[in-house]
């Protein structure tokens, strides 16, 4: 994949949707975890969908105002002595012959160095709010340029948002990126598939976890995408379980929402099955249900469709099952109404995916909600969580599902990312009995 051509070309896009002006975009601030510890950095998404540059304290400022340059990069500098201990940096003359800026110069120089590029631009590309310490640099430099005003120069006289372009431009994936999610997508599958091996009565939720970890960092994946949940049994039903802790018994089924982060994209998939290796009857009459809804809604993702109507291809499944099944009283029509499944299906079914996994770009156009395009990336994930006290028949409780997987929008109608990953009940059930006993 020529890479740097596709950093170069979104860079492009951006300069010509931002008409005039400057844009600025600052790396994650470094976050100290305790004492002279700090938490892994993780390079800001936009600075890195725009360059590829992945080191910390750094600002990339694209300009339309300048005679020569365009993109500007401000990095740390080379350091021997630091990047002994650190690693190797880019440097000054990396960011220019590596990551293709017209100029760059030592972090150290931006607070001089900005106002320059700011005088007489009238409108600047920045996102306020994000990180306040960065704000204050940005409108000290402003008011720098204010103070010159007698001289003849004029600062920007507005400051806009930059992510309407650029998530924009993120919510509809390249063929590059497709390419991308899809190896995140590969090493999801194969973590999970390892998670079935190993799990088993006796075992810990955090052996599962360490597993997973294990196949993702084993295959090349950063990190994970968000905090894996490994949830067996009644902590199938909490919808953020965290803690990993808990022993998992037979008959219990286990929970397990868990992607690989590769390449700066994540994967976001869930699946549920049964510890011992079959299901309950009442286990299989949930699943069979949610999974029912899931085959639903992904029918529903196609161009010009949106998210409520994929929810609500999920939600009719549901809803009409759990009557049917008598966890809810019917009629249906008042079921949907006044949402009285919501006591088991309390969130919805899909958000947009990418290099985040709640992924940018707007979920509403004019406060109607957005038509899907090709190229868009959403996950859909119906599920059912019994609390241990609901108020339903005892044999449902503590019965937690979800299935989760990834769906490109096609010219035609979807493809998913995460396919490979069993989800029929047989498949599930033929994978678990041929189970190794290590
Ligand atoms: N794993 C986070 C989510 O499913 O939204
Ligand atoms: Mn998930
Ligand atoms: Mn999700």
């Amino acid at each position: 994949m020529a890479i740097s051509g596709e950093f170069a070309a979104r860079r492009q896009k951006v300069l010509a949707a931002m008409g005039q002006g400057v844009a600025l975009f600052a790396s994650t601030p470094v976050a100290i975890r305790n004492n002279d510890v700090e938490h892994e950095f993780r390079q800001d998404s936009d600075l890195y969908y725009l360059t590829g540059f992945d080191e910390p304290e750094s600002v990339l400022l694209l300009t339309t105002e300048h005679s020569e340059h365009r993109m500007v990069l401000f990095v740390r500098p080379r350091d021997p002595e630091r990047e002994t201990w650190d690693g190797p940096r880019a440097g000054v003359d990396g960011a220019k012959t590596l990551f293709g800026a017209d100029a760059a110069f030592p972090i150290a120089e931006l607070d001089q160095r900005l106002p320059d590029y700011l005088k007489d631009v009238r409108r600047l590309h920045y996102r306020l709010g994000n990180d306040r310490t960065f704000d204050e640099r940005v409108l000290d430099a402003i008011d720098e340029v204010r103070q010159k005003a007698r001289s003849g120069v004029t600062p920007p006289r507005e400051i806009v948002d930059p992510s309407l372009i650029t998530h924009e431009l993120r919510l509809r994936k390249s063929a590059a990126e497709i390419d991308t999610m899809l190896q995140a997508a590969a090493i999801t599958r194969d973590a999970h598939l390892r998670a079935m091996q190993v799990a088993r009565p006796g075992r810990y939720e955090y052996e599962v976890e360490a597993e997973i970890l294990r196949t993702f960092r084993a295959h090349g994946a950063e990190r994970p995408a968000y905090g894996s949940i490994v949830g067996s049994g009644p902590n199938a039903t909490v919808l953020h379980h965290r803690r990993n802790d808990r022993q998992m018994q037979d008959g219990e089924l286990l929970l397990i929402d868990a992607g690989a982060e590769f390449g700066y994209y994540a994967c976001d998939v869930t699946r549920t099955f049964p510890v011992g290796g079959k299901f309950s009857e009442a286990q299989r009459a949930l699943y069979q249900l949610v999974l029912s809804a899931q085959l639903a809604a992904i029918a529903a993702v196609r161009p010009g469709a949106t998210l409520p109507d994929v929810h609500h291809a999920a939600v009719g499944v549901l809803a009409r099952g759990l009557v049917a099944l008598g966890l809810v009283d019917g009629p249906i029509e008042d079921v949907l109404k006044n949402e009285t499944y919501k006591p088991y299906y309390m969130h919805r079914t899909s958000h947009w995916l990418g290099m985040d996994v709640h992924d940018v770009g707007d979920y509403h156009l004019d406060k109607r909600p957005r038509p899907l395009a090709p190229g868009f990336v959403l996950t859909v994930e119906p599920g059912l969580y019994v609390a241990p006290g609901a108020k339903c028949d005892p044999k449902w409780h503590g019965i937690g599902i979800r299935i989760e997987d990834d769906v490109l929008v096609t010219e035609t109608g979807a493809e998913i990312l995460t396919d490979g990953i069993p989800k029929t009940v047989a498949e599930v059930e033929q994978i678990l009995a041929a189970r190794s006993c290590s």
